[in-house]
């Protein structure tokens, strides 16, 4: 079977083409545009720009999937599209398409959350996981701890009260004067921090649960630069450092208790955020002593993608969940995973 996947859901316009067949799939082609240097002028994403940057590029990445893979439309079997949680707008973009094109071809659709997206994305892997797995969702919109049981099986175990743990790194990043997204920006400028120079609270580390809070850390951020007055580079970096030792500790102490809870071996890390080199570390560290196996998207596939969606739809499709007829569509900007 051959899915077509289409991403609008942000910033990232991707396309992909993924065959799946009895006892393995595979991506055949993916292309992805990022419209980062369009926002980076206005220090974040424009929801209209987006839409109708959205608009200029889908043709163009399908096209381009089409003669990369060797297949034609027609060869299609079905088309996935993110339905949400996103900006509504670009959403439409991607929605519109999918089912005009889907309509074209006499070919059924699969609406896919976003974030089923993420946490299937390390399924495109050589060295995909089993389920039941648990998965730590860290993007610029969600942070979650997940239950997967099986495609569709998702339980939440725990998420984030306030800020988003990728709006935390972007908003950190913005305060110390680094260009949009800050999230990588703020990484590598951490590289250069002196350890236990600058230390923050580790916001709910020890709350008993499985959710998360973000927003207090920020400005406790914003108050010790206050404090300095005046930021040399030295400072600034040991301050992205005592920032990310917090966000990561957190991040990764959570997801090692979530692992106890559910009694699992395996855990998955997705979304944007986990890319993230210290994270890896730290939880490669304590999934180790645990003995805990831990799977990551390819990096390609941390961010926002197109084959994370293709994936996901010819999963969706192959596990049994019915597709829809092309024609009528809603998008859904919000829209829970679970519940
Ligand atoms: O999953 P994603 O592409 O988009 C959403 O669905 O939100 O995640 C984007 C987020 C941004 O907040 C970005 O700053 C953050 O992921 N990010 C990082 C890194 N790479 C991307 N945060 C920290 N360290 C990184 N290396
Ligand atoms: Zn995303």
């Amino acid at each position: 079977m051959l899915v077509l996947g289409i991403e609008t859901s942000c910033d990232e316009s991707g396309v992909a083409l993924y065959s799946s067949e009895a006892g393995g799939g595979r991506l055949l082609a993916h292309a992805l545009h990022s419209q980062v240097c369009m926002h980076a002028d206005y220090g974040g994403v424009v929801p209209e720009l987006a839409s109708r940057d959205h608009v200029r590029r889908i043709v163009p990445l399908l096209r381009q999937v089409l003669a990369a893979s060797g297949r034609r439309l027609e060869e299609l079997d079905a088309v996935a599209y993110t339905q949400g949680p996103g900006l509504a707008g670009a959403l439409l973009v991607g929605a519109a398409f999918a089912e005009a094109l889907a309509t074209g071809l006499g070919i059924p659709t699969v609406p896919v959350h976003h974030l089923e997206g993420h946490l299937l994305s390390p399924l495109l892997s050589h060295d995909p996981p089993a389920f039941p797995f648990v998965a730590l969702l860290v993007s610029g919109g969600h942070t979650q701890l997940m239950r997967v049981t099986a495609v569709g099986a998702y339980e939440l175990l725990g998420e984030t009260l306030d800020d988003a743990a990728g709006e935390a790194f972007d908003k950190t990043a913005k305060l110390l004067g680094l260009d949009y997204p800050g999230g990588p920006a703020l990484a590598a400028l951490a590289d250069r921090g002196r350890p236990g120079q600058v230390v923050f609270p580790r916001p709910m580390l020890r709350s008993g649960d499985l959710d998360f809070s973000f927003s207090g850390l920020k400005t406790a951020v914003l108050t010790r630069v206050r404090e300095i007055g005046d930021l040399d580079e030295q400072r600034r970096a040991d301050i992205a450092r005592g920032f990310q030792e917090a966000i990561v500790e957190v991040l990764a102490s959570k997801a090692l208790r979530a692992l106890r809870r559910c009694g699992l071996k395996r855990l998955v890390v997705a979304g944007g955020v986990g890319a993230n080199r210290e994270l890896r570390r730290q939880i490669d560290a304590r999934t180790a002593r645990a003995r805990v196996s831990v799977y990551y998207p390819e990096l390609e596939f941390c961010t926002d993608n197109g084959a994370m969606i293709a994936l996901a739809g010819a999963l969706r499709l192959q596990s049994g969940h019915a597709a829809k007829p092309a024609g009528c569509f809603a998008v859904r900007p919000r829209w829970p995973l679970t519940g």
